[in-house]
């Protein structure tokens, strides 16, 4: 069976996280020679992208938390035949030398570190002088309404996992522009800018919900600690969704919009 990380990639990185990165590549305009971190990397799709772009005169580097999802970023991108220097490490506890790179780039990470301001700060000392930043956070789960929906049944049956409904809401905790424009402002940088941005995306239907929570517990790993209690859990959600899931479905896909938020500052 797939592992979470792998589900994530197969699952999650085509409908969501590749457009996601073409949006933050625009924004960060990549340069030739430049040196790039993507910062919570998981399985590596936007380093993927930053390395041809900084081409053979610059570099990439991958940090990420958790190994499953470096150990997936780093086979991808052998096959894909890109050089990346993958990094296992909190973002939190950034031991980078200061002033070395020149953009810093994180799609979906910054909501669920549990100290943000502080993973700034390391971001900010990392920077050379005028070096860029791009973030990319979900809005607010109001905003995402297939998710919203899917939250009522989820609250009845993640108790029965261990896990709490605050869990399922991490990836949509950072959705307001302002507490995202002042967290980048007081970590010191300046012309912040925060645009908001919607991707149209598009799940295969067949095994939807299957799916969306074993690629979830690439982030959620309390989600797949007991293989039994999963399985009960996604039984129950199918369940529970049918008529919901058929509300979202056409022409074989579930389709909804899923809207983020997209800032960019300097140094
Ligand atoms: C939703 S995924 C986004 C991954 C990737 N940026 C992408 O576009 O596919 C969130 C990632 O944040 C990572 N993460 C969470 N907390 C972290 C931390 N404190 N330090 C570094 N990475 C972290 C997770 O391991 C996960 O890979």
């Amino acid at each position: 069976m797939a592992s979470p990380a792998e589900t994530y990639e197969s699952y999650f990185v085509p409908s969501i996280f590749a457009p996601l990165a073409q949006v933050v590549l625009s924004r960060a305009a990549p340069r030739p020679g430049e040196r790039a971190l993507d910062l919570a990397c998981g399985t590596g799709v936007l380093a993927r992208a930053l390395a041809p772009a900084v081409g053979t005169a610059g570099r990439v580097m991958g940090i990420d938390l958790r190994p499953g999802m470096l150990a997936v970023a780093r086979d991808r991108a052998v096959a894909d035949g890109v050089t990346v220097d993958w990094r296992q490490a909190d973002a939190c506890a950034l031991d980078l030398p200061a002033g070395e790179l020149d953009l810093i780039v994180c799609q979906q990470g910054l909501q669920f570190f549990p100290d943000r301001a502080g993973a700034l700060r390391h971001v900010h000392r990392a920077l050379a002088p005028g070096g860029r930043v791009v973030f990319a956070c979900w809005r607010s789960i109001e905003h995402q309404a297939l998710w919203c929906d899917l939250l009522e049944v989820e609250r009845r049956h993640l108790a029965a996992l261990g896990a709490d409904a605050d869990d399922a809401v991490a990836p949509f905790s950072l959705g307001d522009a302002a507490a995202l424009r002042t967290l980048l402002s007081d970590a010191g940088f300046t012309d912040v800018e925060v645009e908001a941005h919607t991707l149209d995306v598009a799940f295969p239907a067949a095994g939807f919900i299957r799916s969306q929570y074993q690629a979830y517990a690439a982030v959620m790993p309390q989600l797949a600690d007991d293989p039994d209690a999963f399985e009960a859990f996604v039984a129950a959600i199918e369940a529970d969704t049918r008529a919901l899931v058929a509300r979202y479905t056409r022409g074989g896909h579930v389709r909804a919009p899923l809207h983020t938020h997209v800032a960019v500052a300097r140094r």
